[in-house]
């Protein structure tokens, strides 16, 4: 195996810098590769290959191939690697968390080492699942037996963005090995280096091709992907955009497609919820130590007008002493945004923000032109006041840390703008009384709510958008059931 350091920072160890395809690390056919830069510090870490169809029929072939005796393989055996890759994953914990902030420019404390843990829990939460593949029996009548099965569905083909890399391939992976597929996974092409440090360890206790992972860009090494017609499976989270083009390329295979799409998840909070507890939940469920480069941002806030000035002072406080800086300094709690693209997209929206007459900047803006924040792709947390819910702020995901925080008066009101939107992904609800909270909370259209609290997906709980946030559930039991298996 090629591990090798960052060429931008020697103390960060990445893993291998190639495809894995039938068990060997492998270049891209056409020998081209693609610059992977640290987006804290523009530097570049290495390069990867750059895939394209050739490589992705290689991947696929091989992955055909293992996919025969893998399922055969008793769920038990499977269950078991699955539970020596957490192990695996657990032992090197530190360094994964060190690729994951140094190649996203998430904090390494706030956001990187949490999702290197979640990526054993994962692991072994599926590992432990996999003897769970039961199938029934049907009481047709004492001269019938009948009964189902569990069947694996074949090559299932997984597309993930940079975000959240490690986490999100594992959520898709283990559940689909569990049971009984083979997989060809594509990284993002900003972020593959926790990825392909996964697929090592994972290399070490599978067969080889049961899991293939290949580096390249989404129009040209995604694209071969969705369209191989050996694919029995696409599994994607990214931008409605590219999960839509993913349902057309499909159809004609009439291919079962698993999507976890965008977000512009509404928080809500009601007149009771003047604390410091609610405002600590609201700046967690947006996400701010992540740049809210998070589906499940809730990037909508609504705040009954008894309490939005006094809430909003305490809101900001709490958000202006966030230390945004280097993403491996334990002393960070925001890191950078991941490129160019994303950065000057994010700054568009502030500038059309603060191009409106009606609209109250409270805190943030742009971010600054000079000094250290400038060297890479930082923003800060940004505030709207007065913001109305048909602004484009308030309709179109952002993807960085921006906020808008609109008045409320009816709870009824509340729950028609929370809900008038094309997305459905999450929500969050504040308010001491819980049975009101609840009530809310079941009022709005979204696949996942949390009450009084803004974390982050546990295993086990079933996960997946309403409207164009998606299709299909992860996270849980659900997952390898109804998304992995006929
Ligand atoms: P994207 O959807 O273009 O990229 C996600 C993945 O899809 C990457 O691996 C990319 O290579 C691949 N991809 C891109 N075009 C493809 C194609 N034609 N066929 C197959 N695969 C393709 O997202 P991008 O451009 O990185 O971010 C744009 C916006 O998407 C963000 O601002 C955010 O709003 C949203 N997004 C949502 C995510 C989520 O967690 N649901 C994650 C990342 C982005
Ligand atoms: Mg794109």
């Amino acid at each position: 195996m090629n591990t090798q350091k960052s060429l931008a920072n020697p103390s960060v160890v990445i893993g291998p810098n190639k495809h894995l395809i039938g068990g060997e690390w492998a270049d891209s056919v056409g020998g081209e590769r693609i610059t992977v830069e640290c987006p804290a510090t523009k530097a570049v870490i290495a390069h990867t290959p750059r895939g394209t169809a050739s490589d992705v029929g290689r991947a696929v072939q091989a992955a055909k191939r293992a996919f025969e005796e893998w399922r055969r393989v008793p769920p038990s055996e499977r269950g078991r690697a699955l539970l020596k890759i957490a192990d695996d994953i657990e032992k090197g914990v530190e360094e994964l968390a060190k690729i994951i902030a140094h190649e996203t420019g998430n904090a390494i404390r706030t956001q990187a080492r949490p999702e290197a843990i979640s990526c054993a829990a994962t692991f072994r939460y599926y590992g432990g699942l996999a003897t769970e593949l039961k199938g029934a029996t049907l009481p047709l009548g004492e001269d019938i037996l009948s009964y189902t099965r569990r069947e694996p569905l074949g090559v299932v083909g997984a597309i993930i963005p940079w975000n959240a890399p490690a986490a999100i391939a594992c959520v898709k992976v283990a559940p689909a090995l569990a049971a009984g597929n083979s997989v060809v996974l594509k990284a993002a092409e900003d972020a593959p280096f926790a990825v392909l440090w996964i697929a090592n360890i994972c290399n070490r206790h599978l067969p080889a091709g049961v899991l293939n992972v290949l580096t390249g860009y989404g129009p040209e090494c995604g694209a071969a992907l969705v369209a191989h017609p050996d694919i029995q499976k696409m599994s994607f989270t990214g931008s409605t955009a590219v999960g839509r083009g993913i349902i057309s390329a499909t159809a004609d295979r009439i291919l079962p497609v698993s999507l976890e799409l965008g977000g512009k998840s509404p928080t809500i909070v009601v007149e009771d919820a003047n604390e410091e507890w609610a405002v600590e939940g609201v700046a967690s469920a947006m996400r701010f130590t992540r740049q809210s480069q998070s589906c499940t941002a809730g990037s909508r806030l609504f705040i009954h007008e008894r309490i939005y000035d006094s809430f909003l002072t305490k809101l900001i406080a709490l958000v202006e002493q966030y230390k945004i800086g280097d993403p491996l300094d334990e002393q960070s709690d925001m890191g950078s945004l991941i490129n160019k693209k994303q950065f000057d997209r994010v700054c568009g929206y502030i500038e059309d923000g603060m191009s409106r007459q009606e609209g109250r900047l409270l805190t943030g803006g742009l971010p600054p032109k000079s000094g250290p924040l400038s060297k890479g792709y930082f923003t800060v947390p940004t505030i709207f006041a007065n913001a109305k819910n048909d602004w484009r702020l308030a309709r179109e995901e952002i993807f960085g840390p921006v906020l808008v925080a609109v008045p409320w008066r009816d709870e009824s009101d509340v729950v028609g703008m929370a809900n008038d939107s094309h997305y459905g992904l999450a929500g969050f609800v504040f308010s001491a009384n819980t049975a009101r909270a609840i009530r809310i909370g079941h009022a709005l259209d979204a696949g996942w709510i949390q009450i009084n609290q803004g974390k982050g997906q546990l295993m086990g709980q079933p996960y997946g958008g309403f409207k164009e946030s998606g299709l299909g559930k992860e996270n849980a039991l659900e997952s390898l059931l109804e998304s992995f298996t006929a």
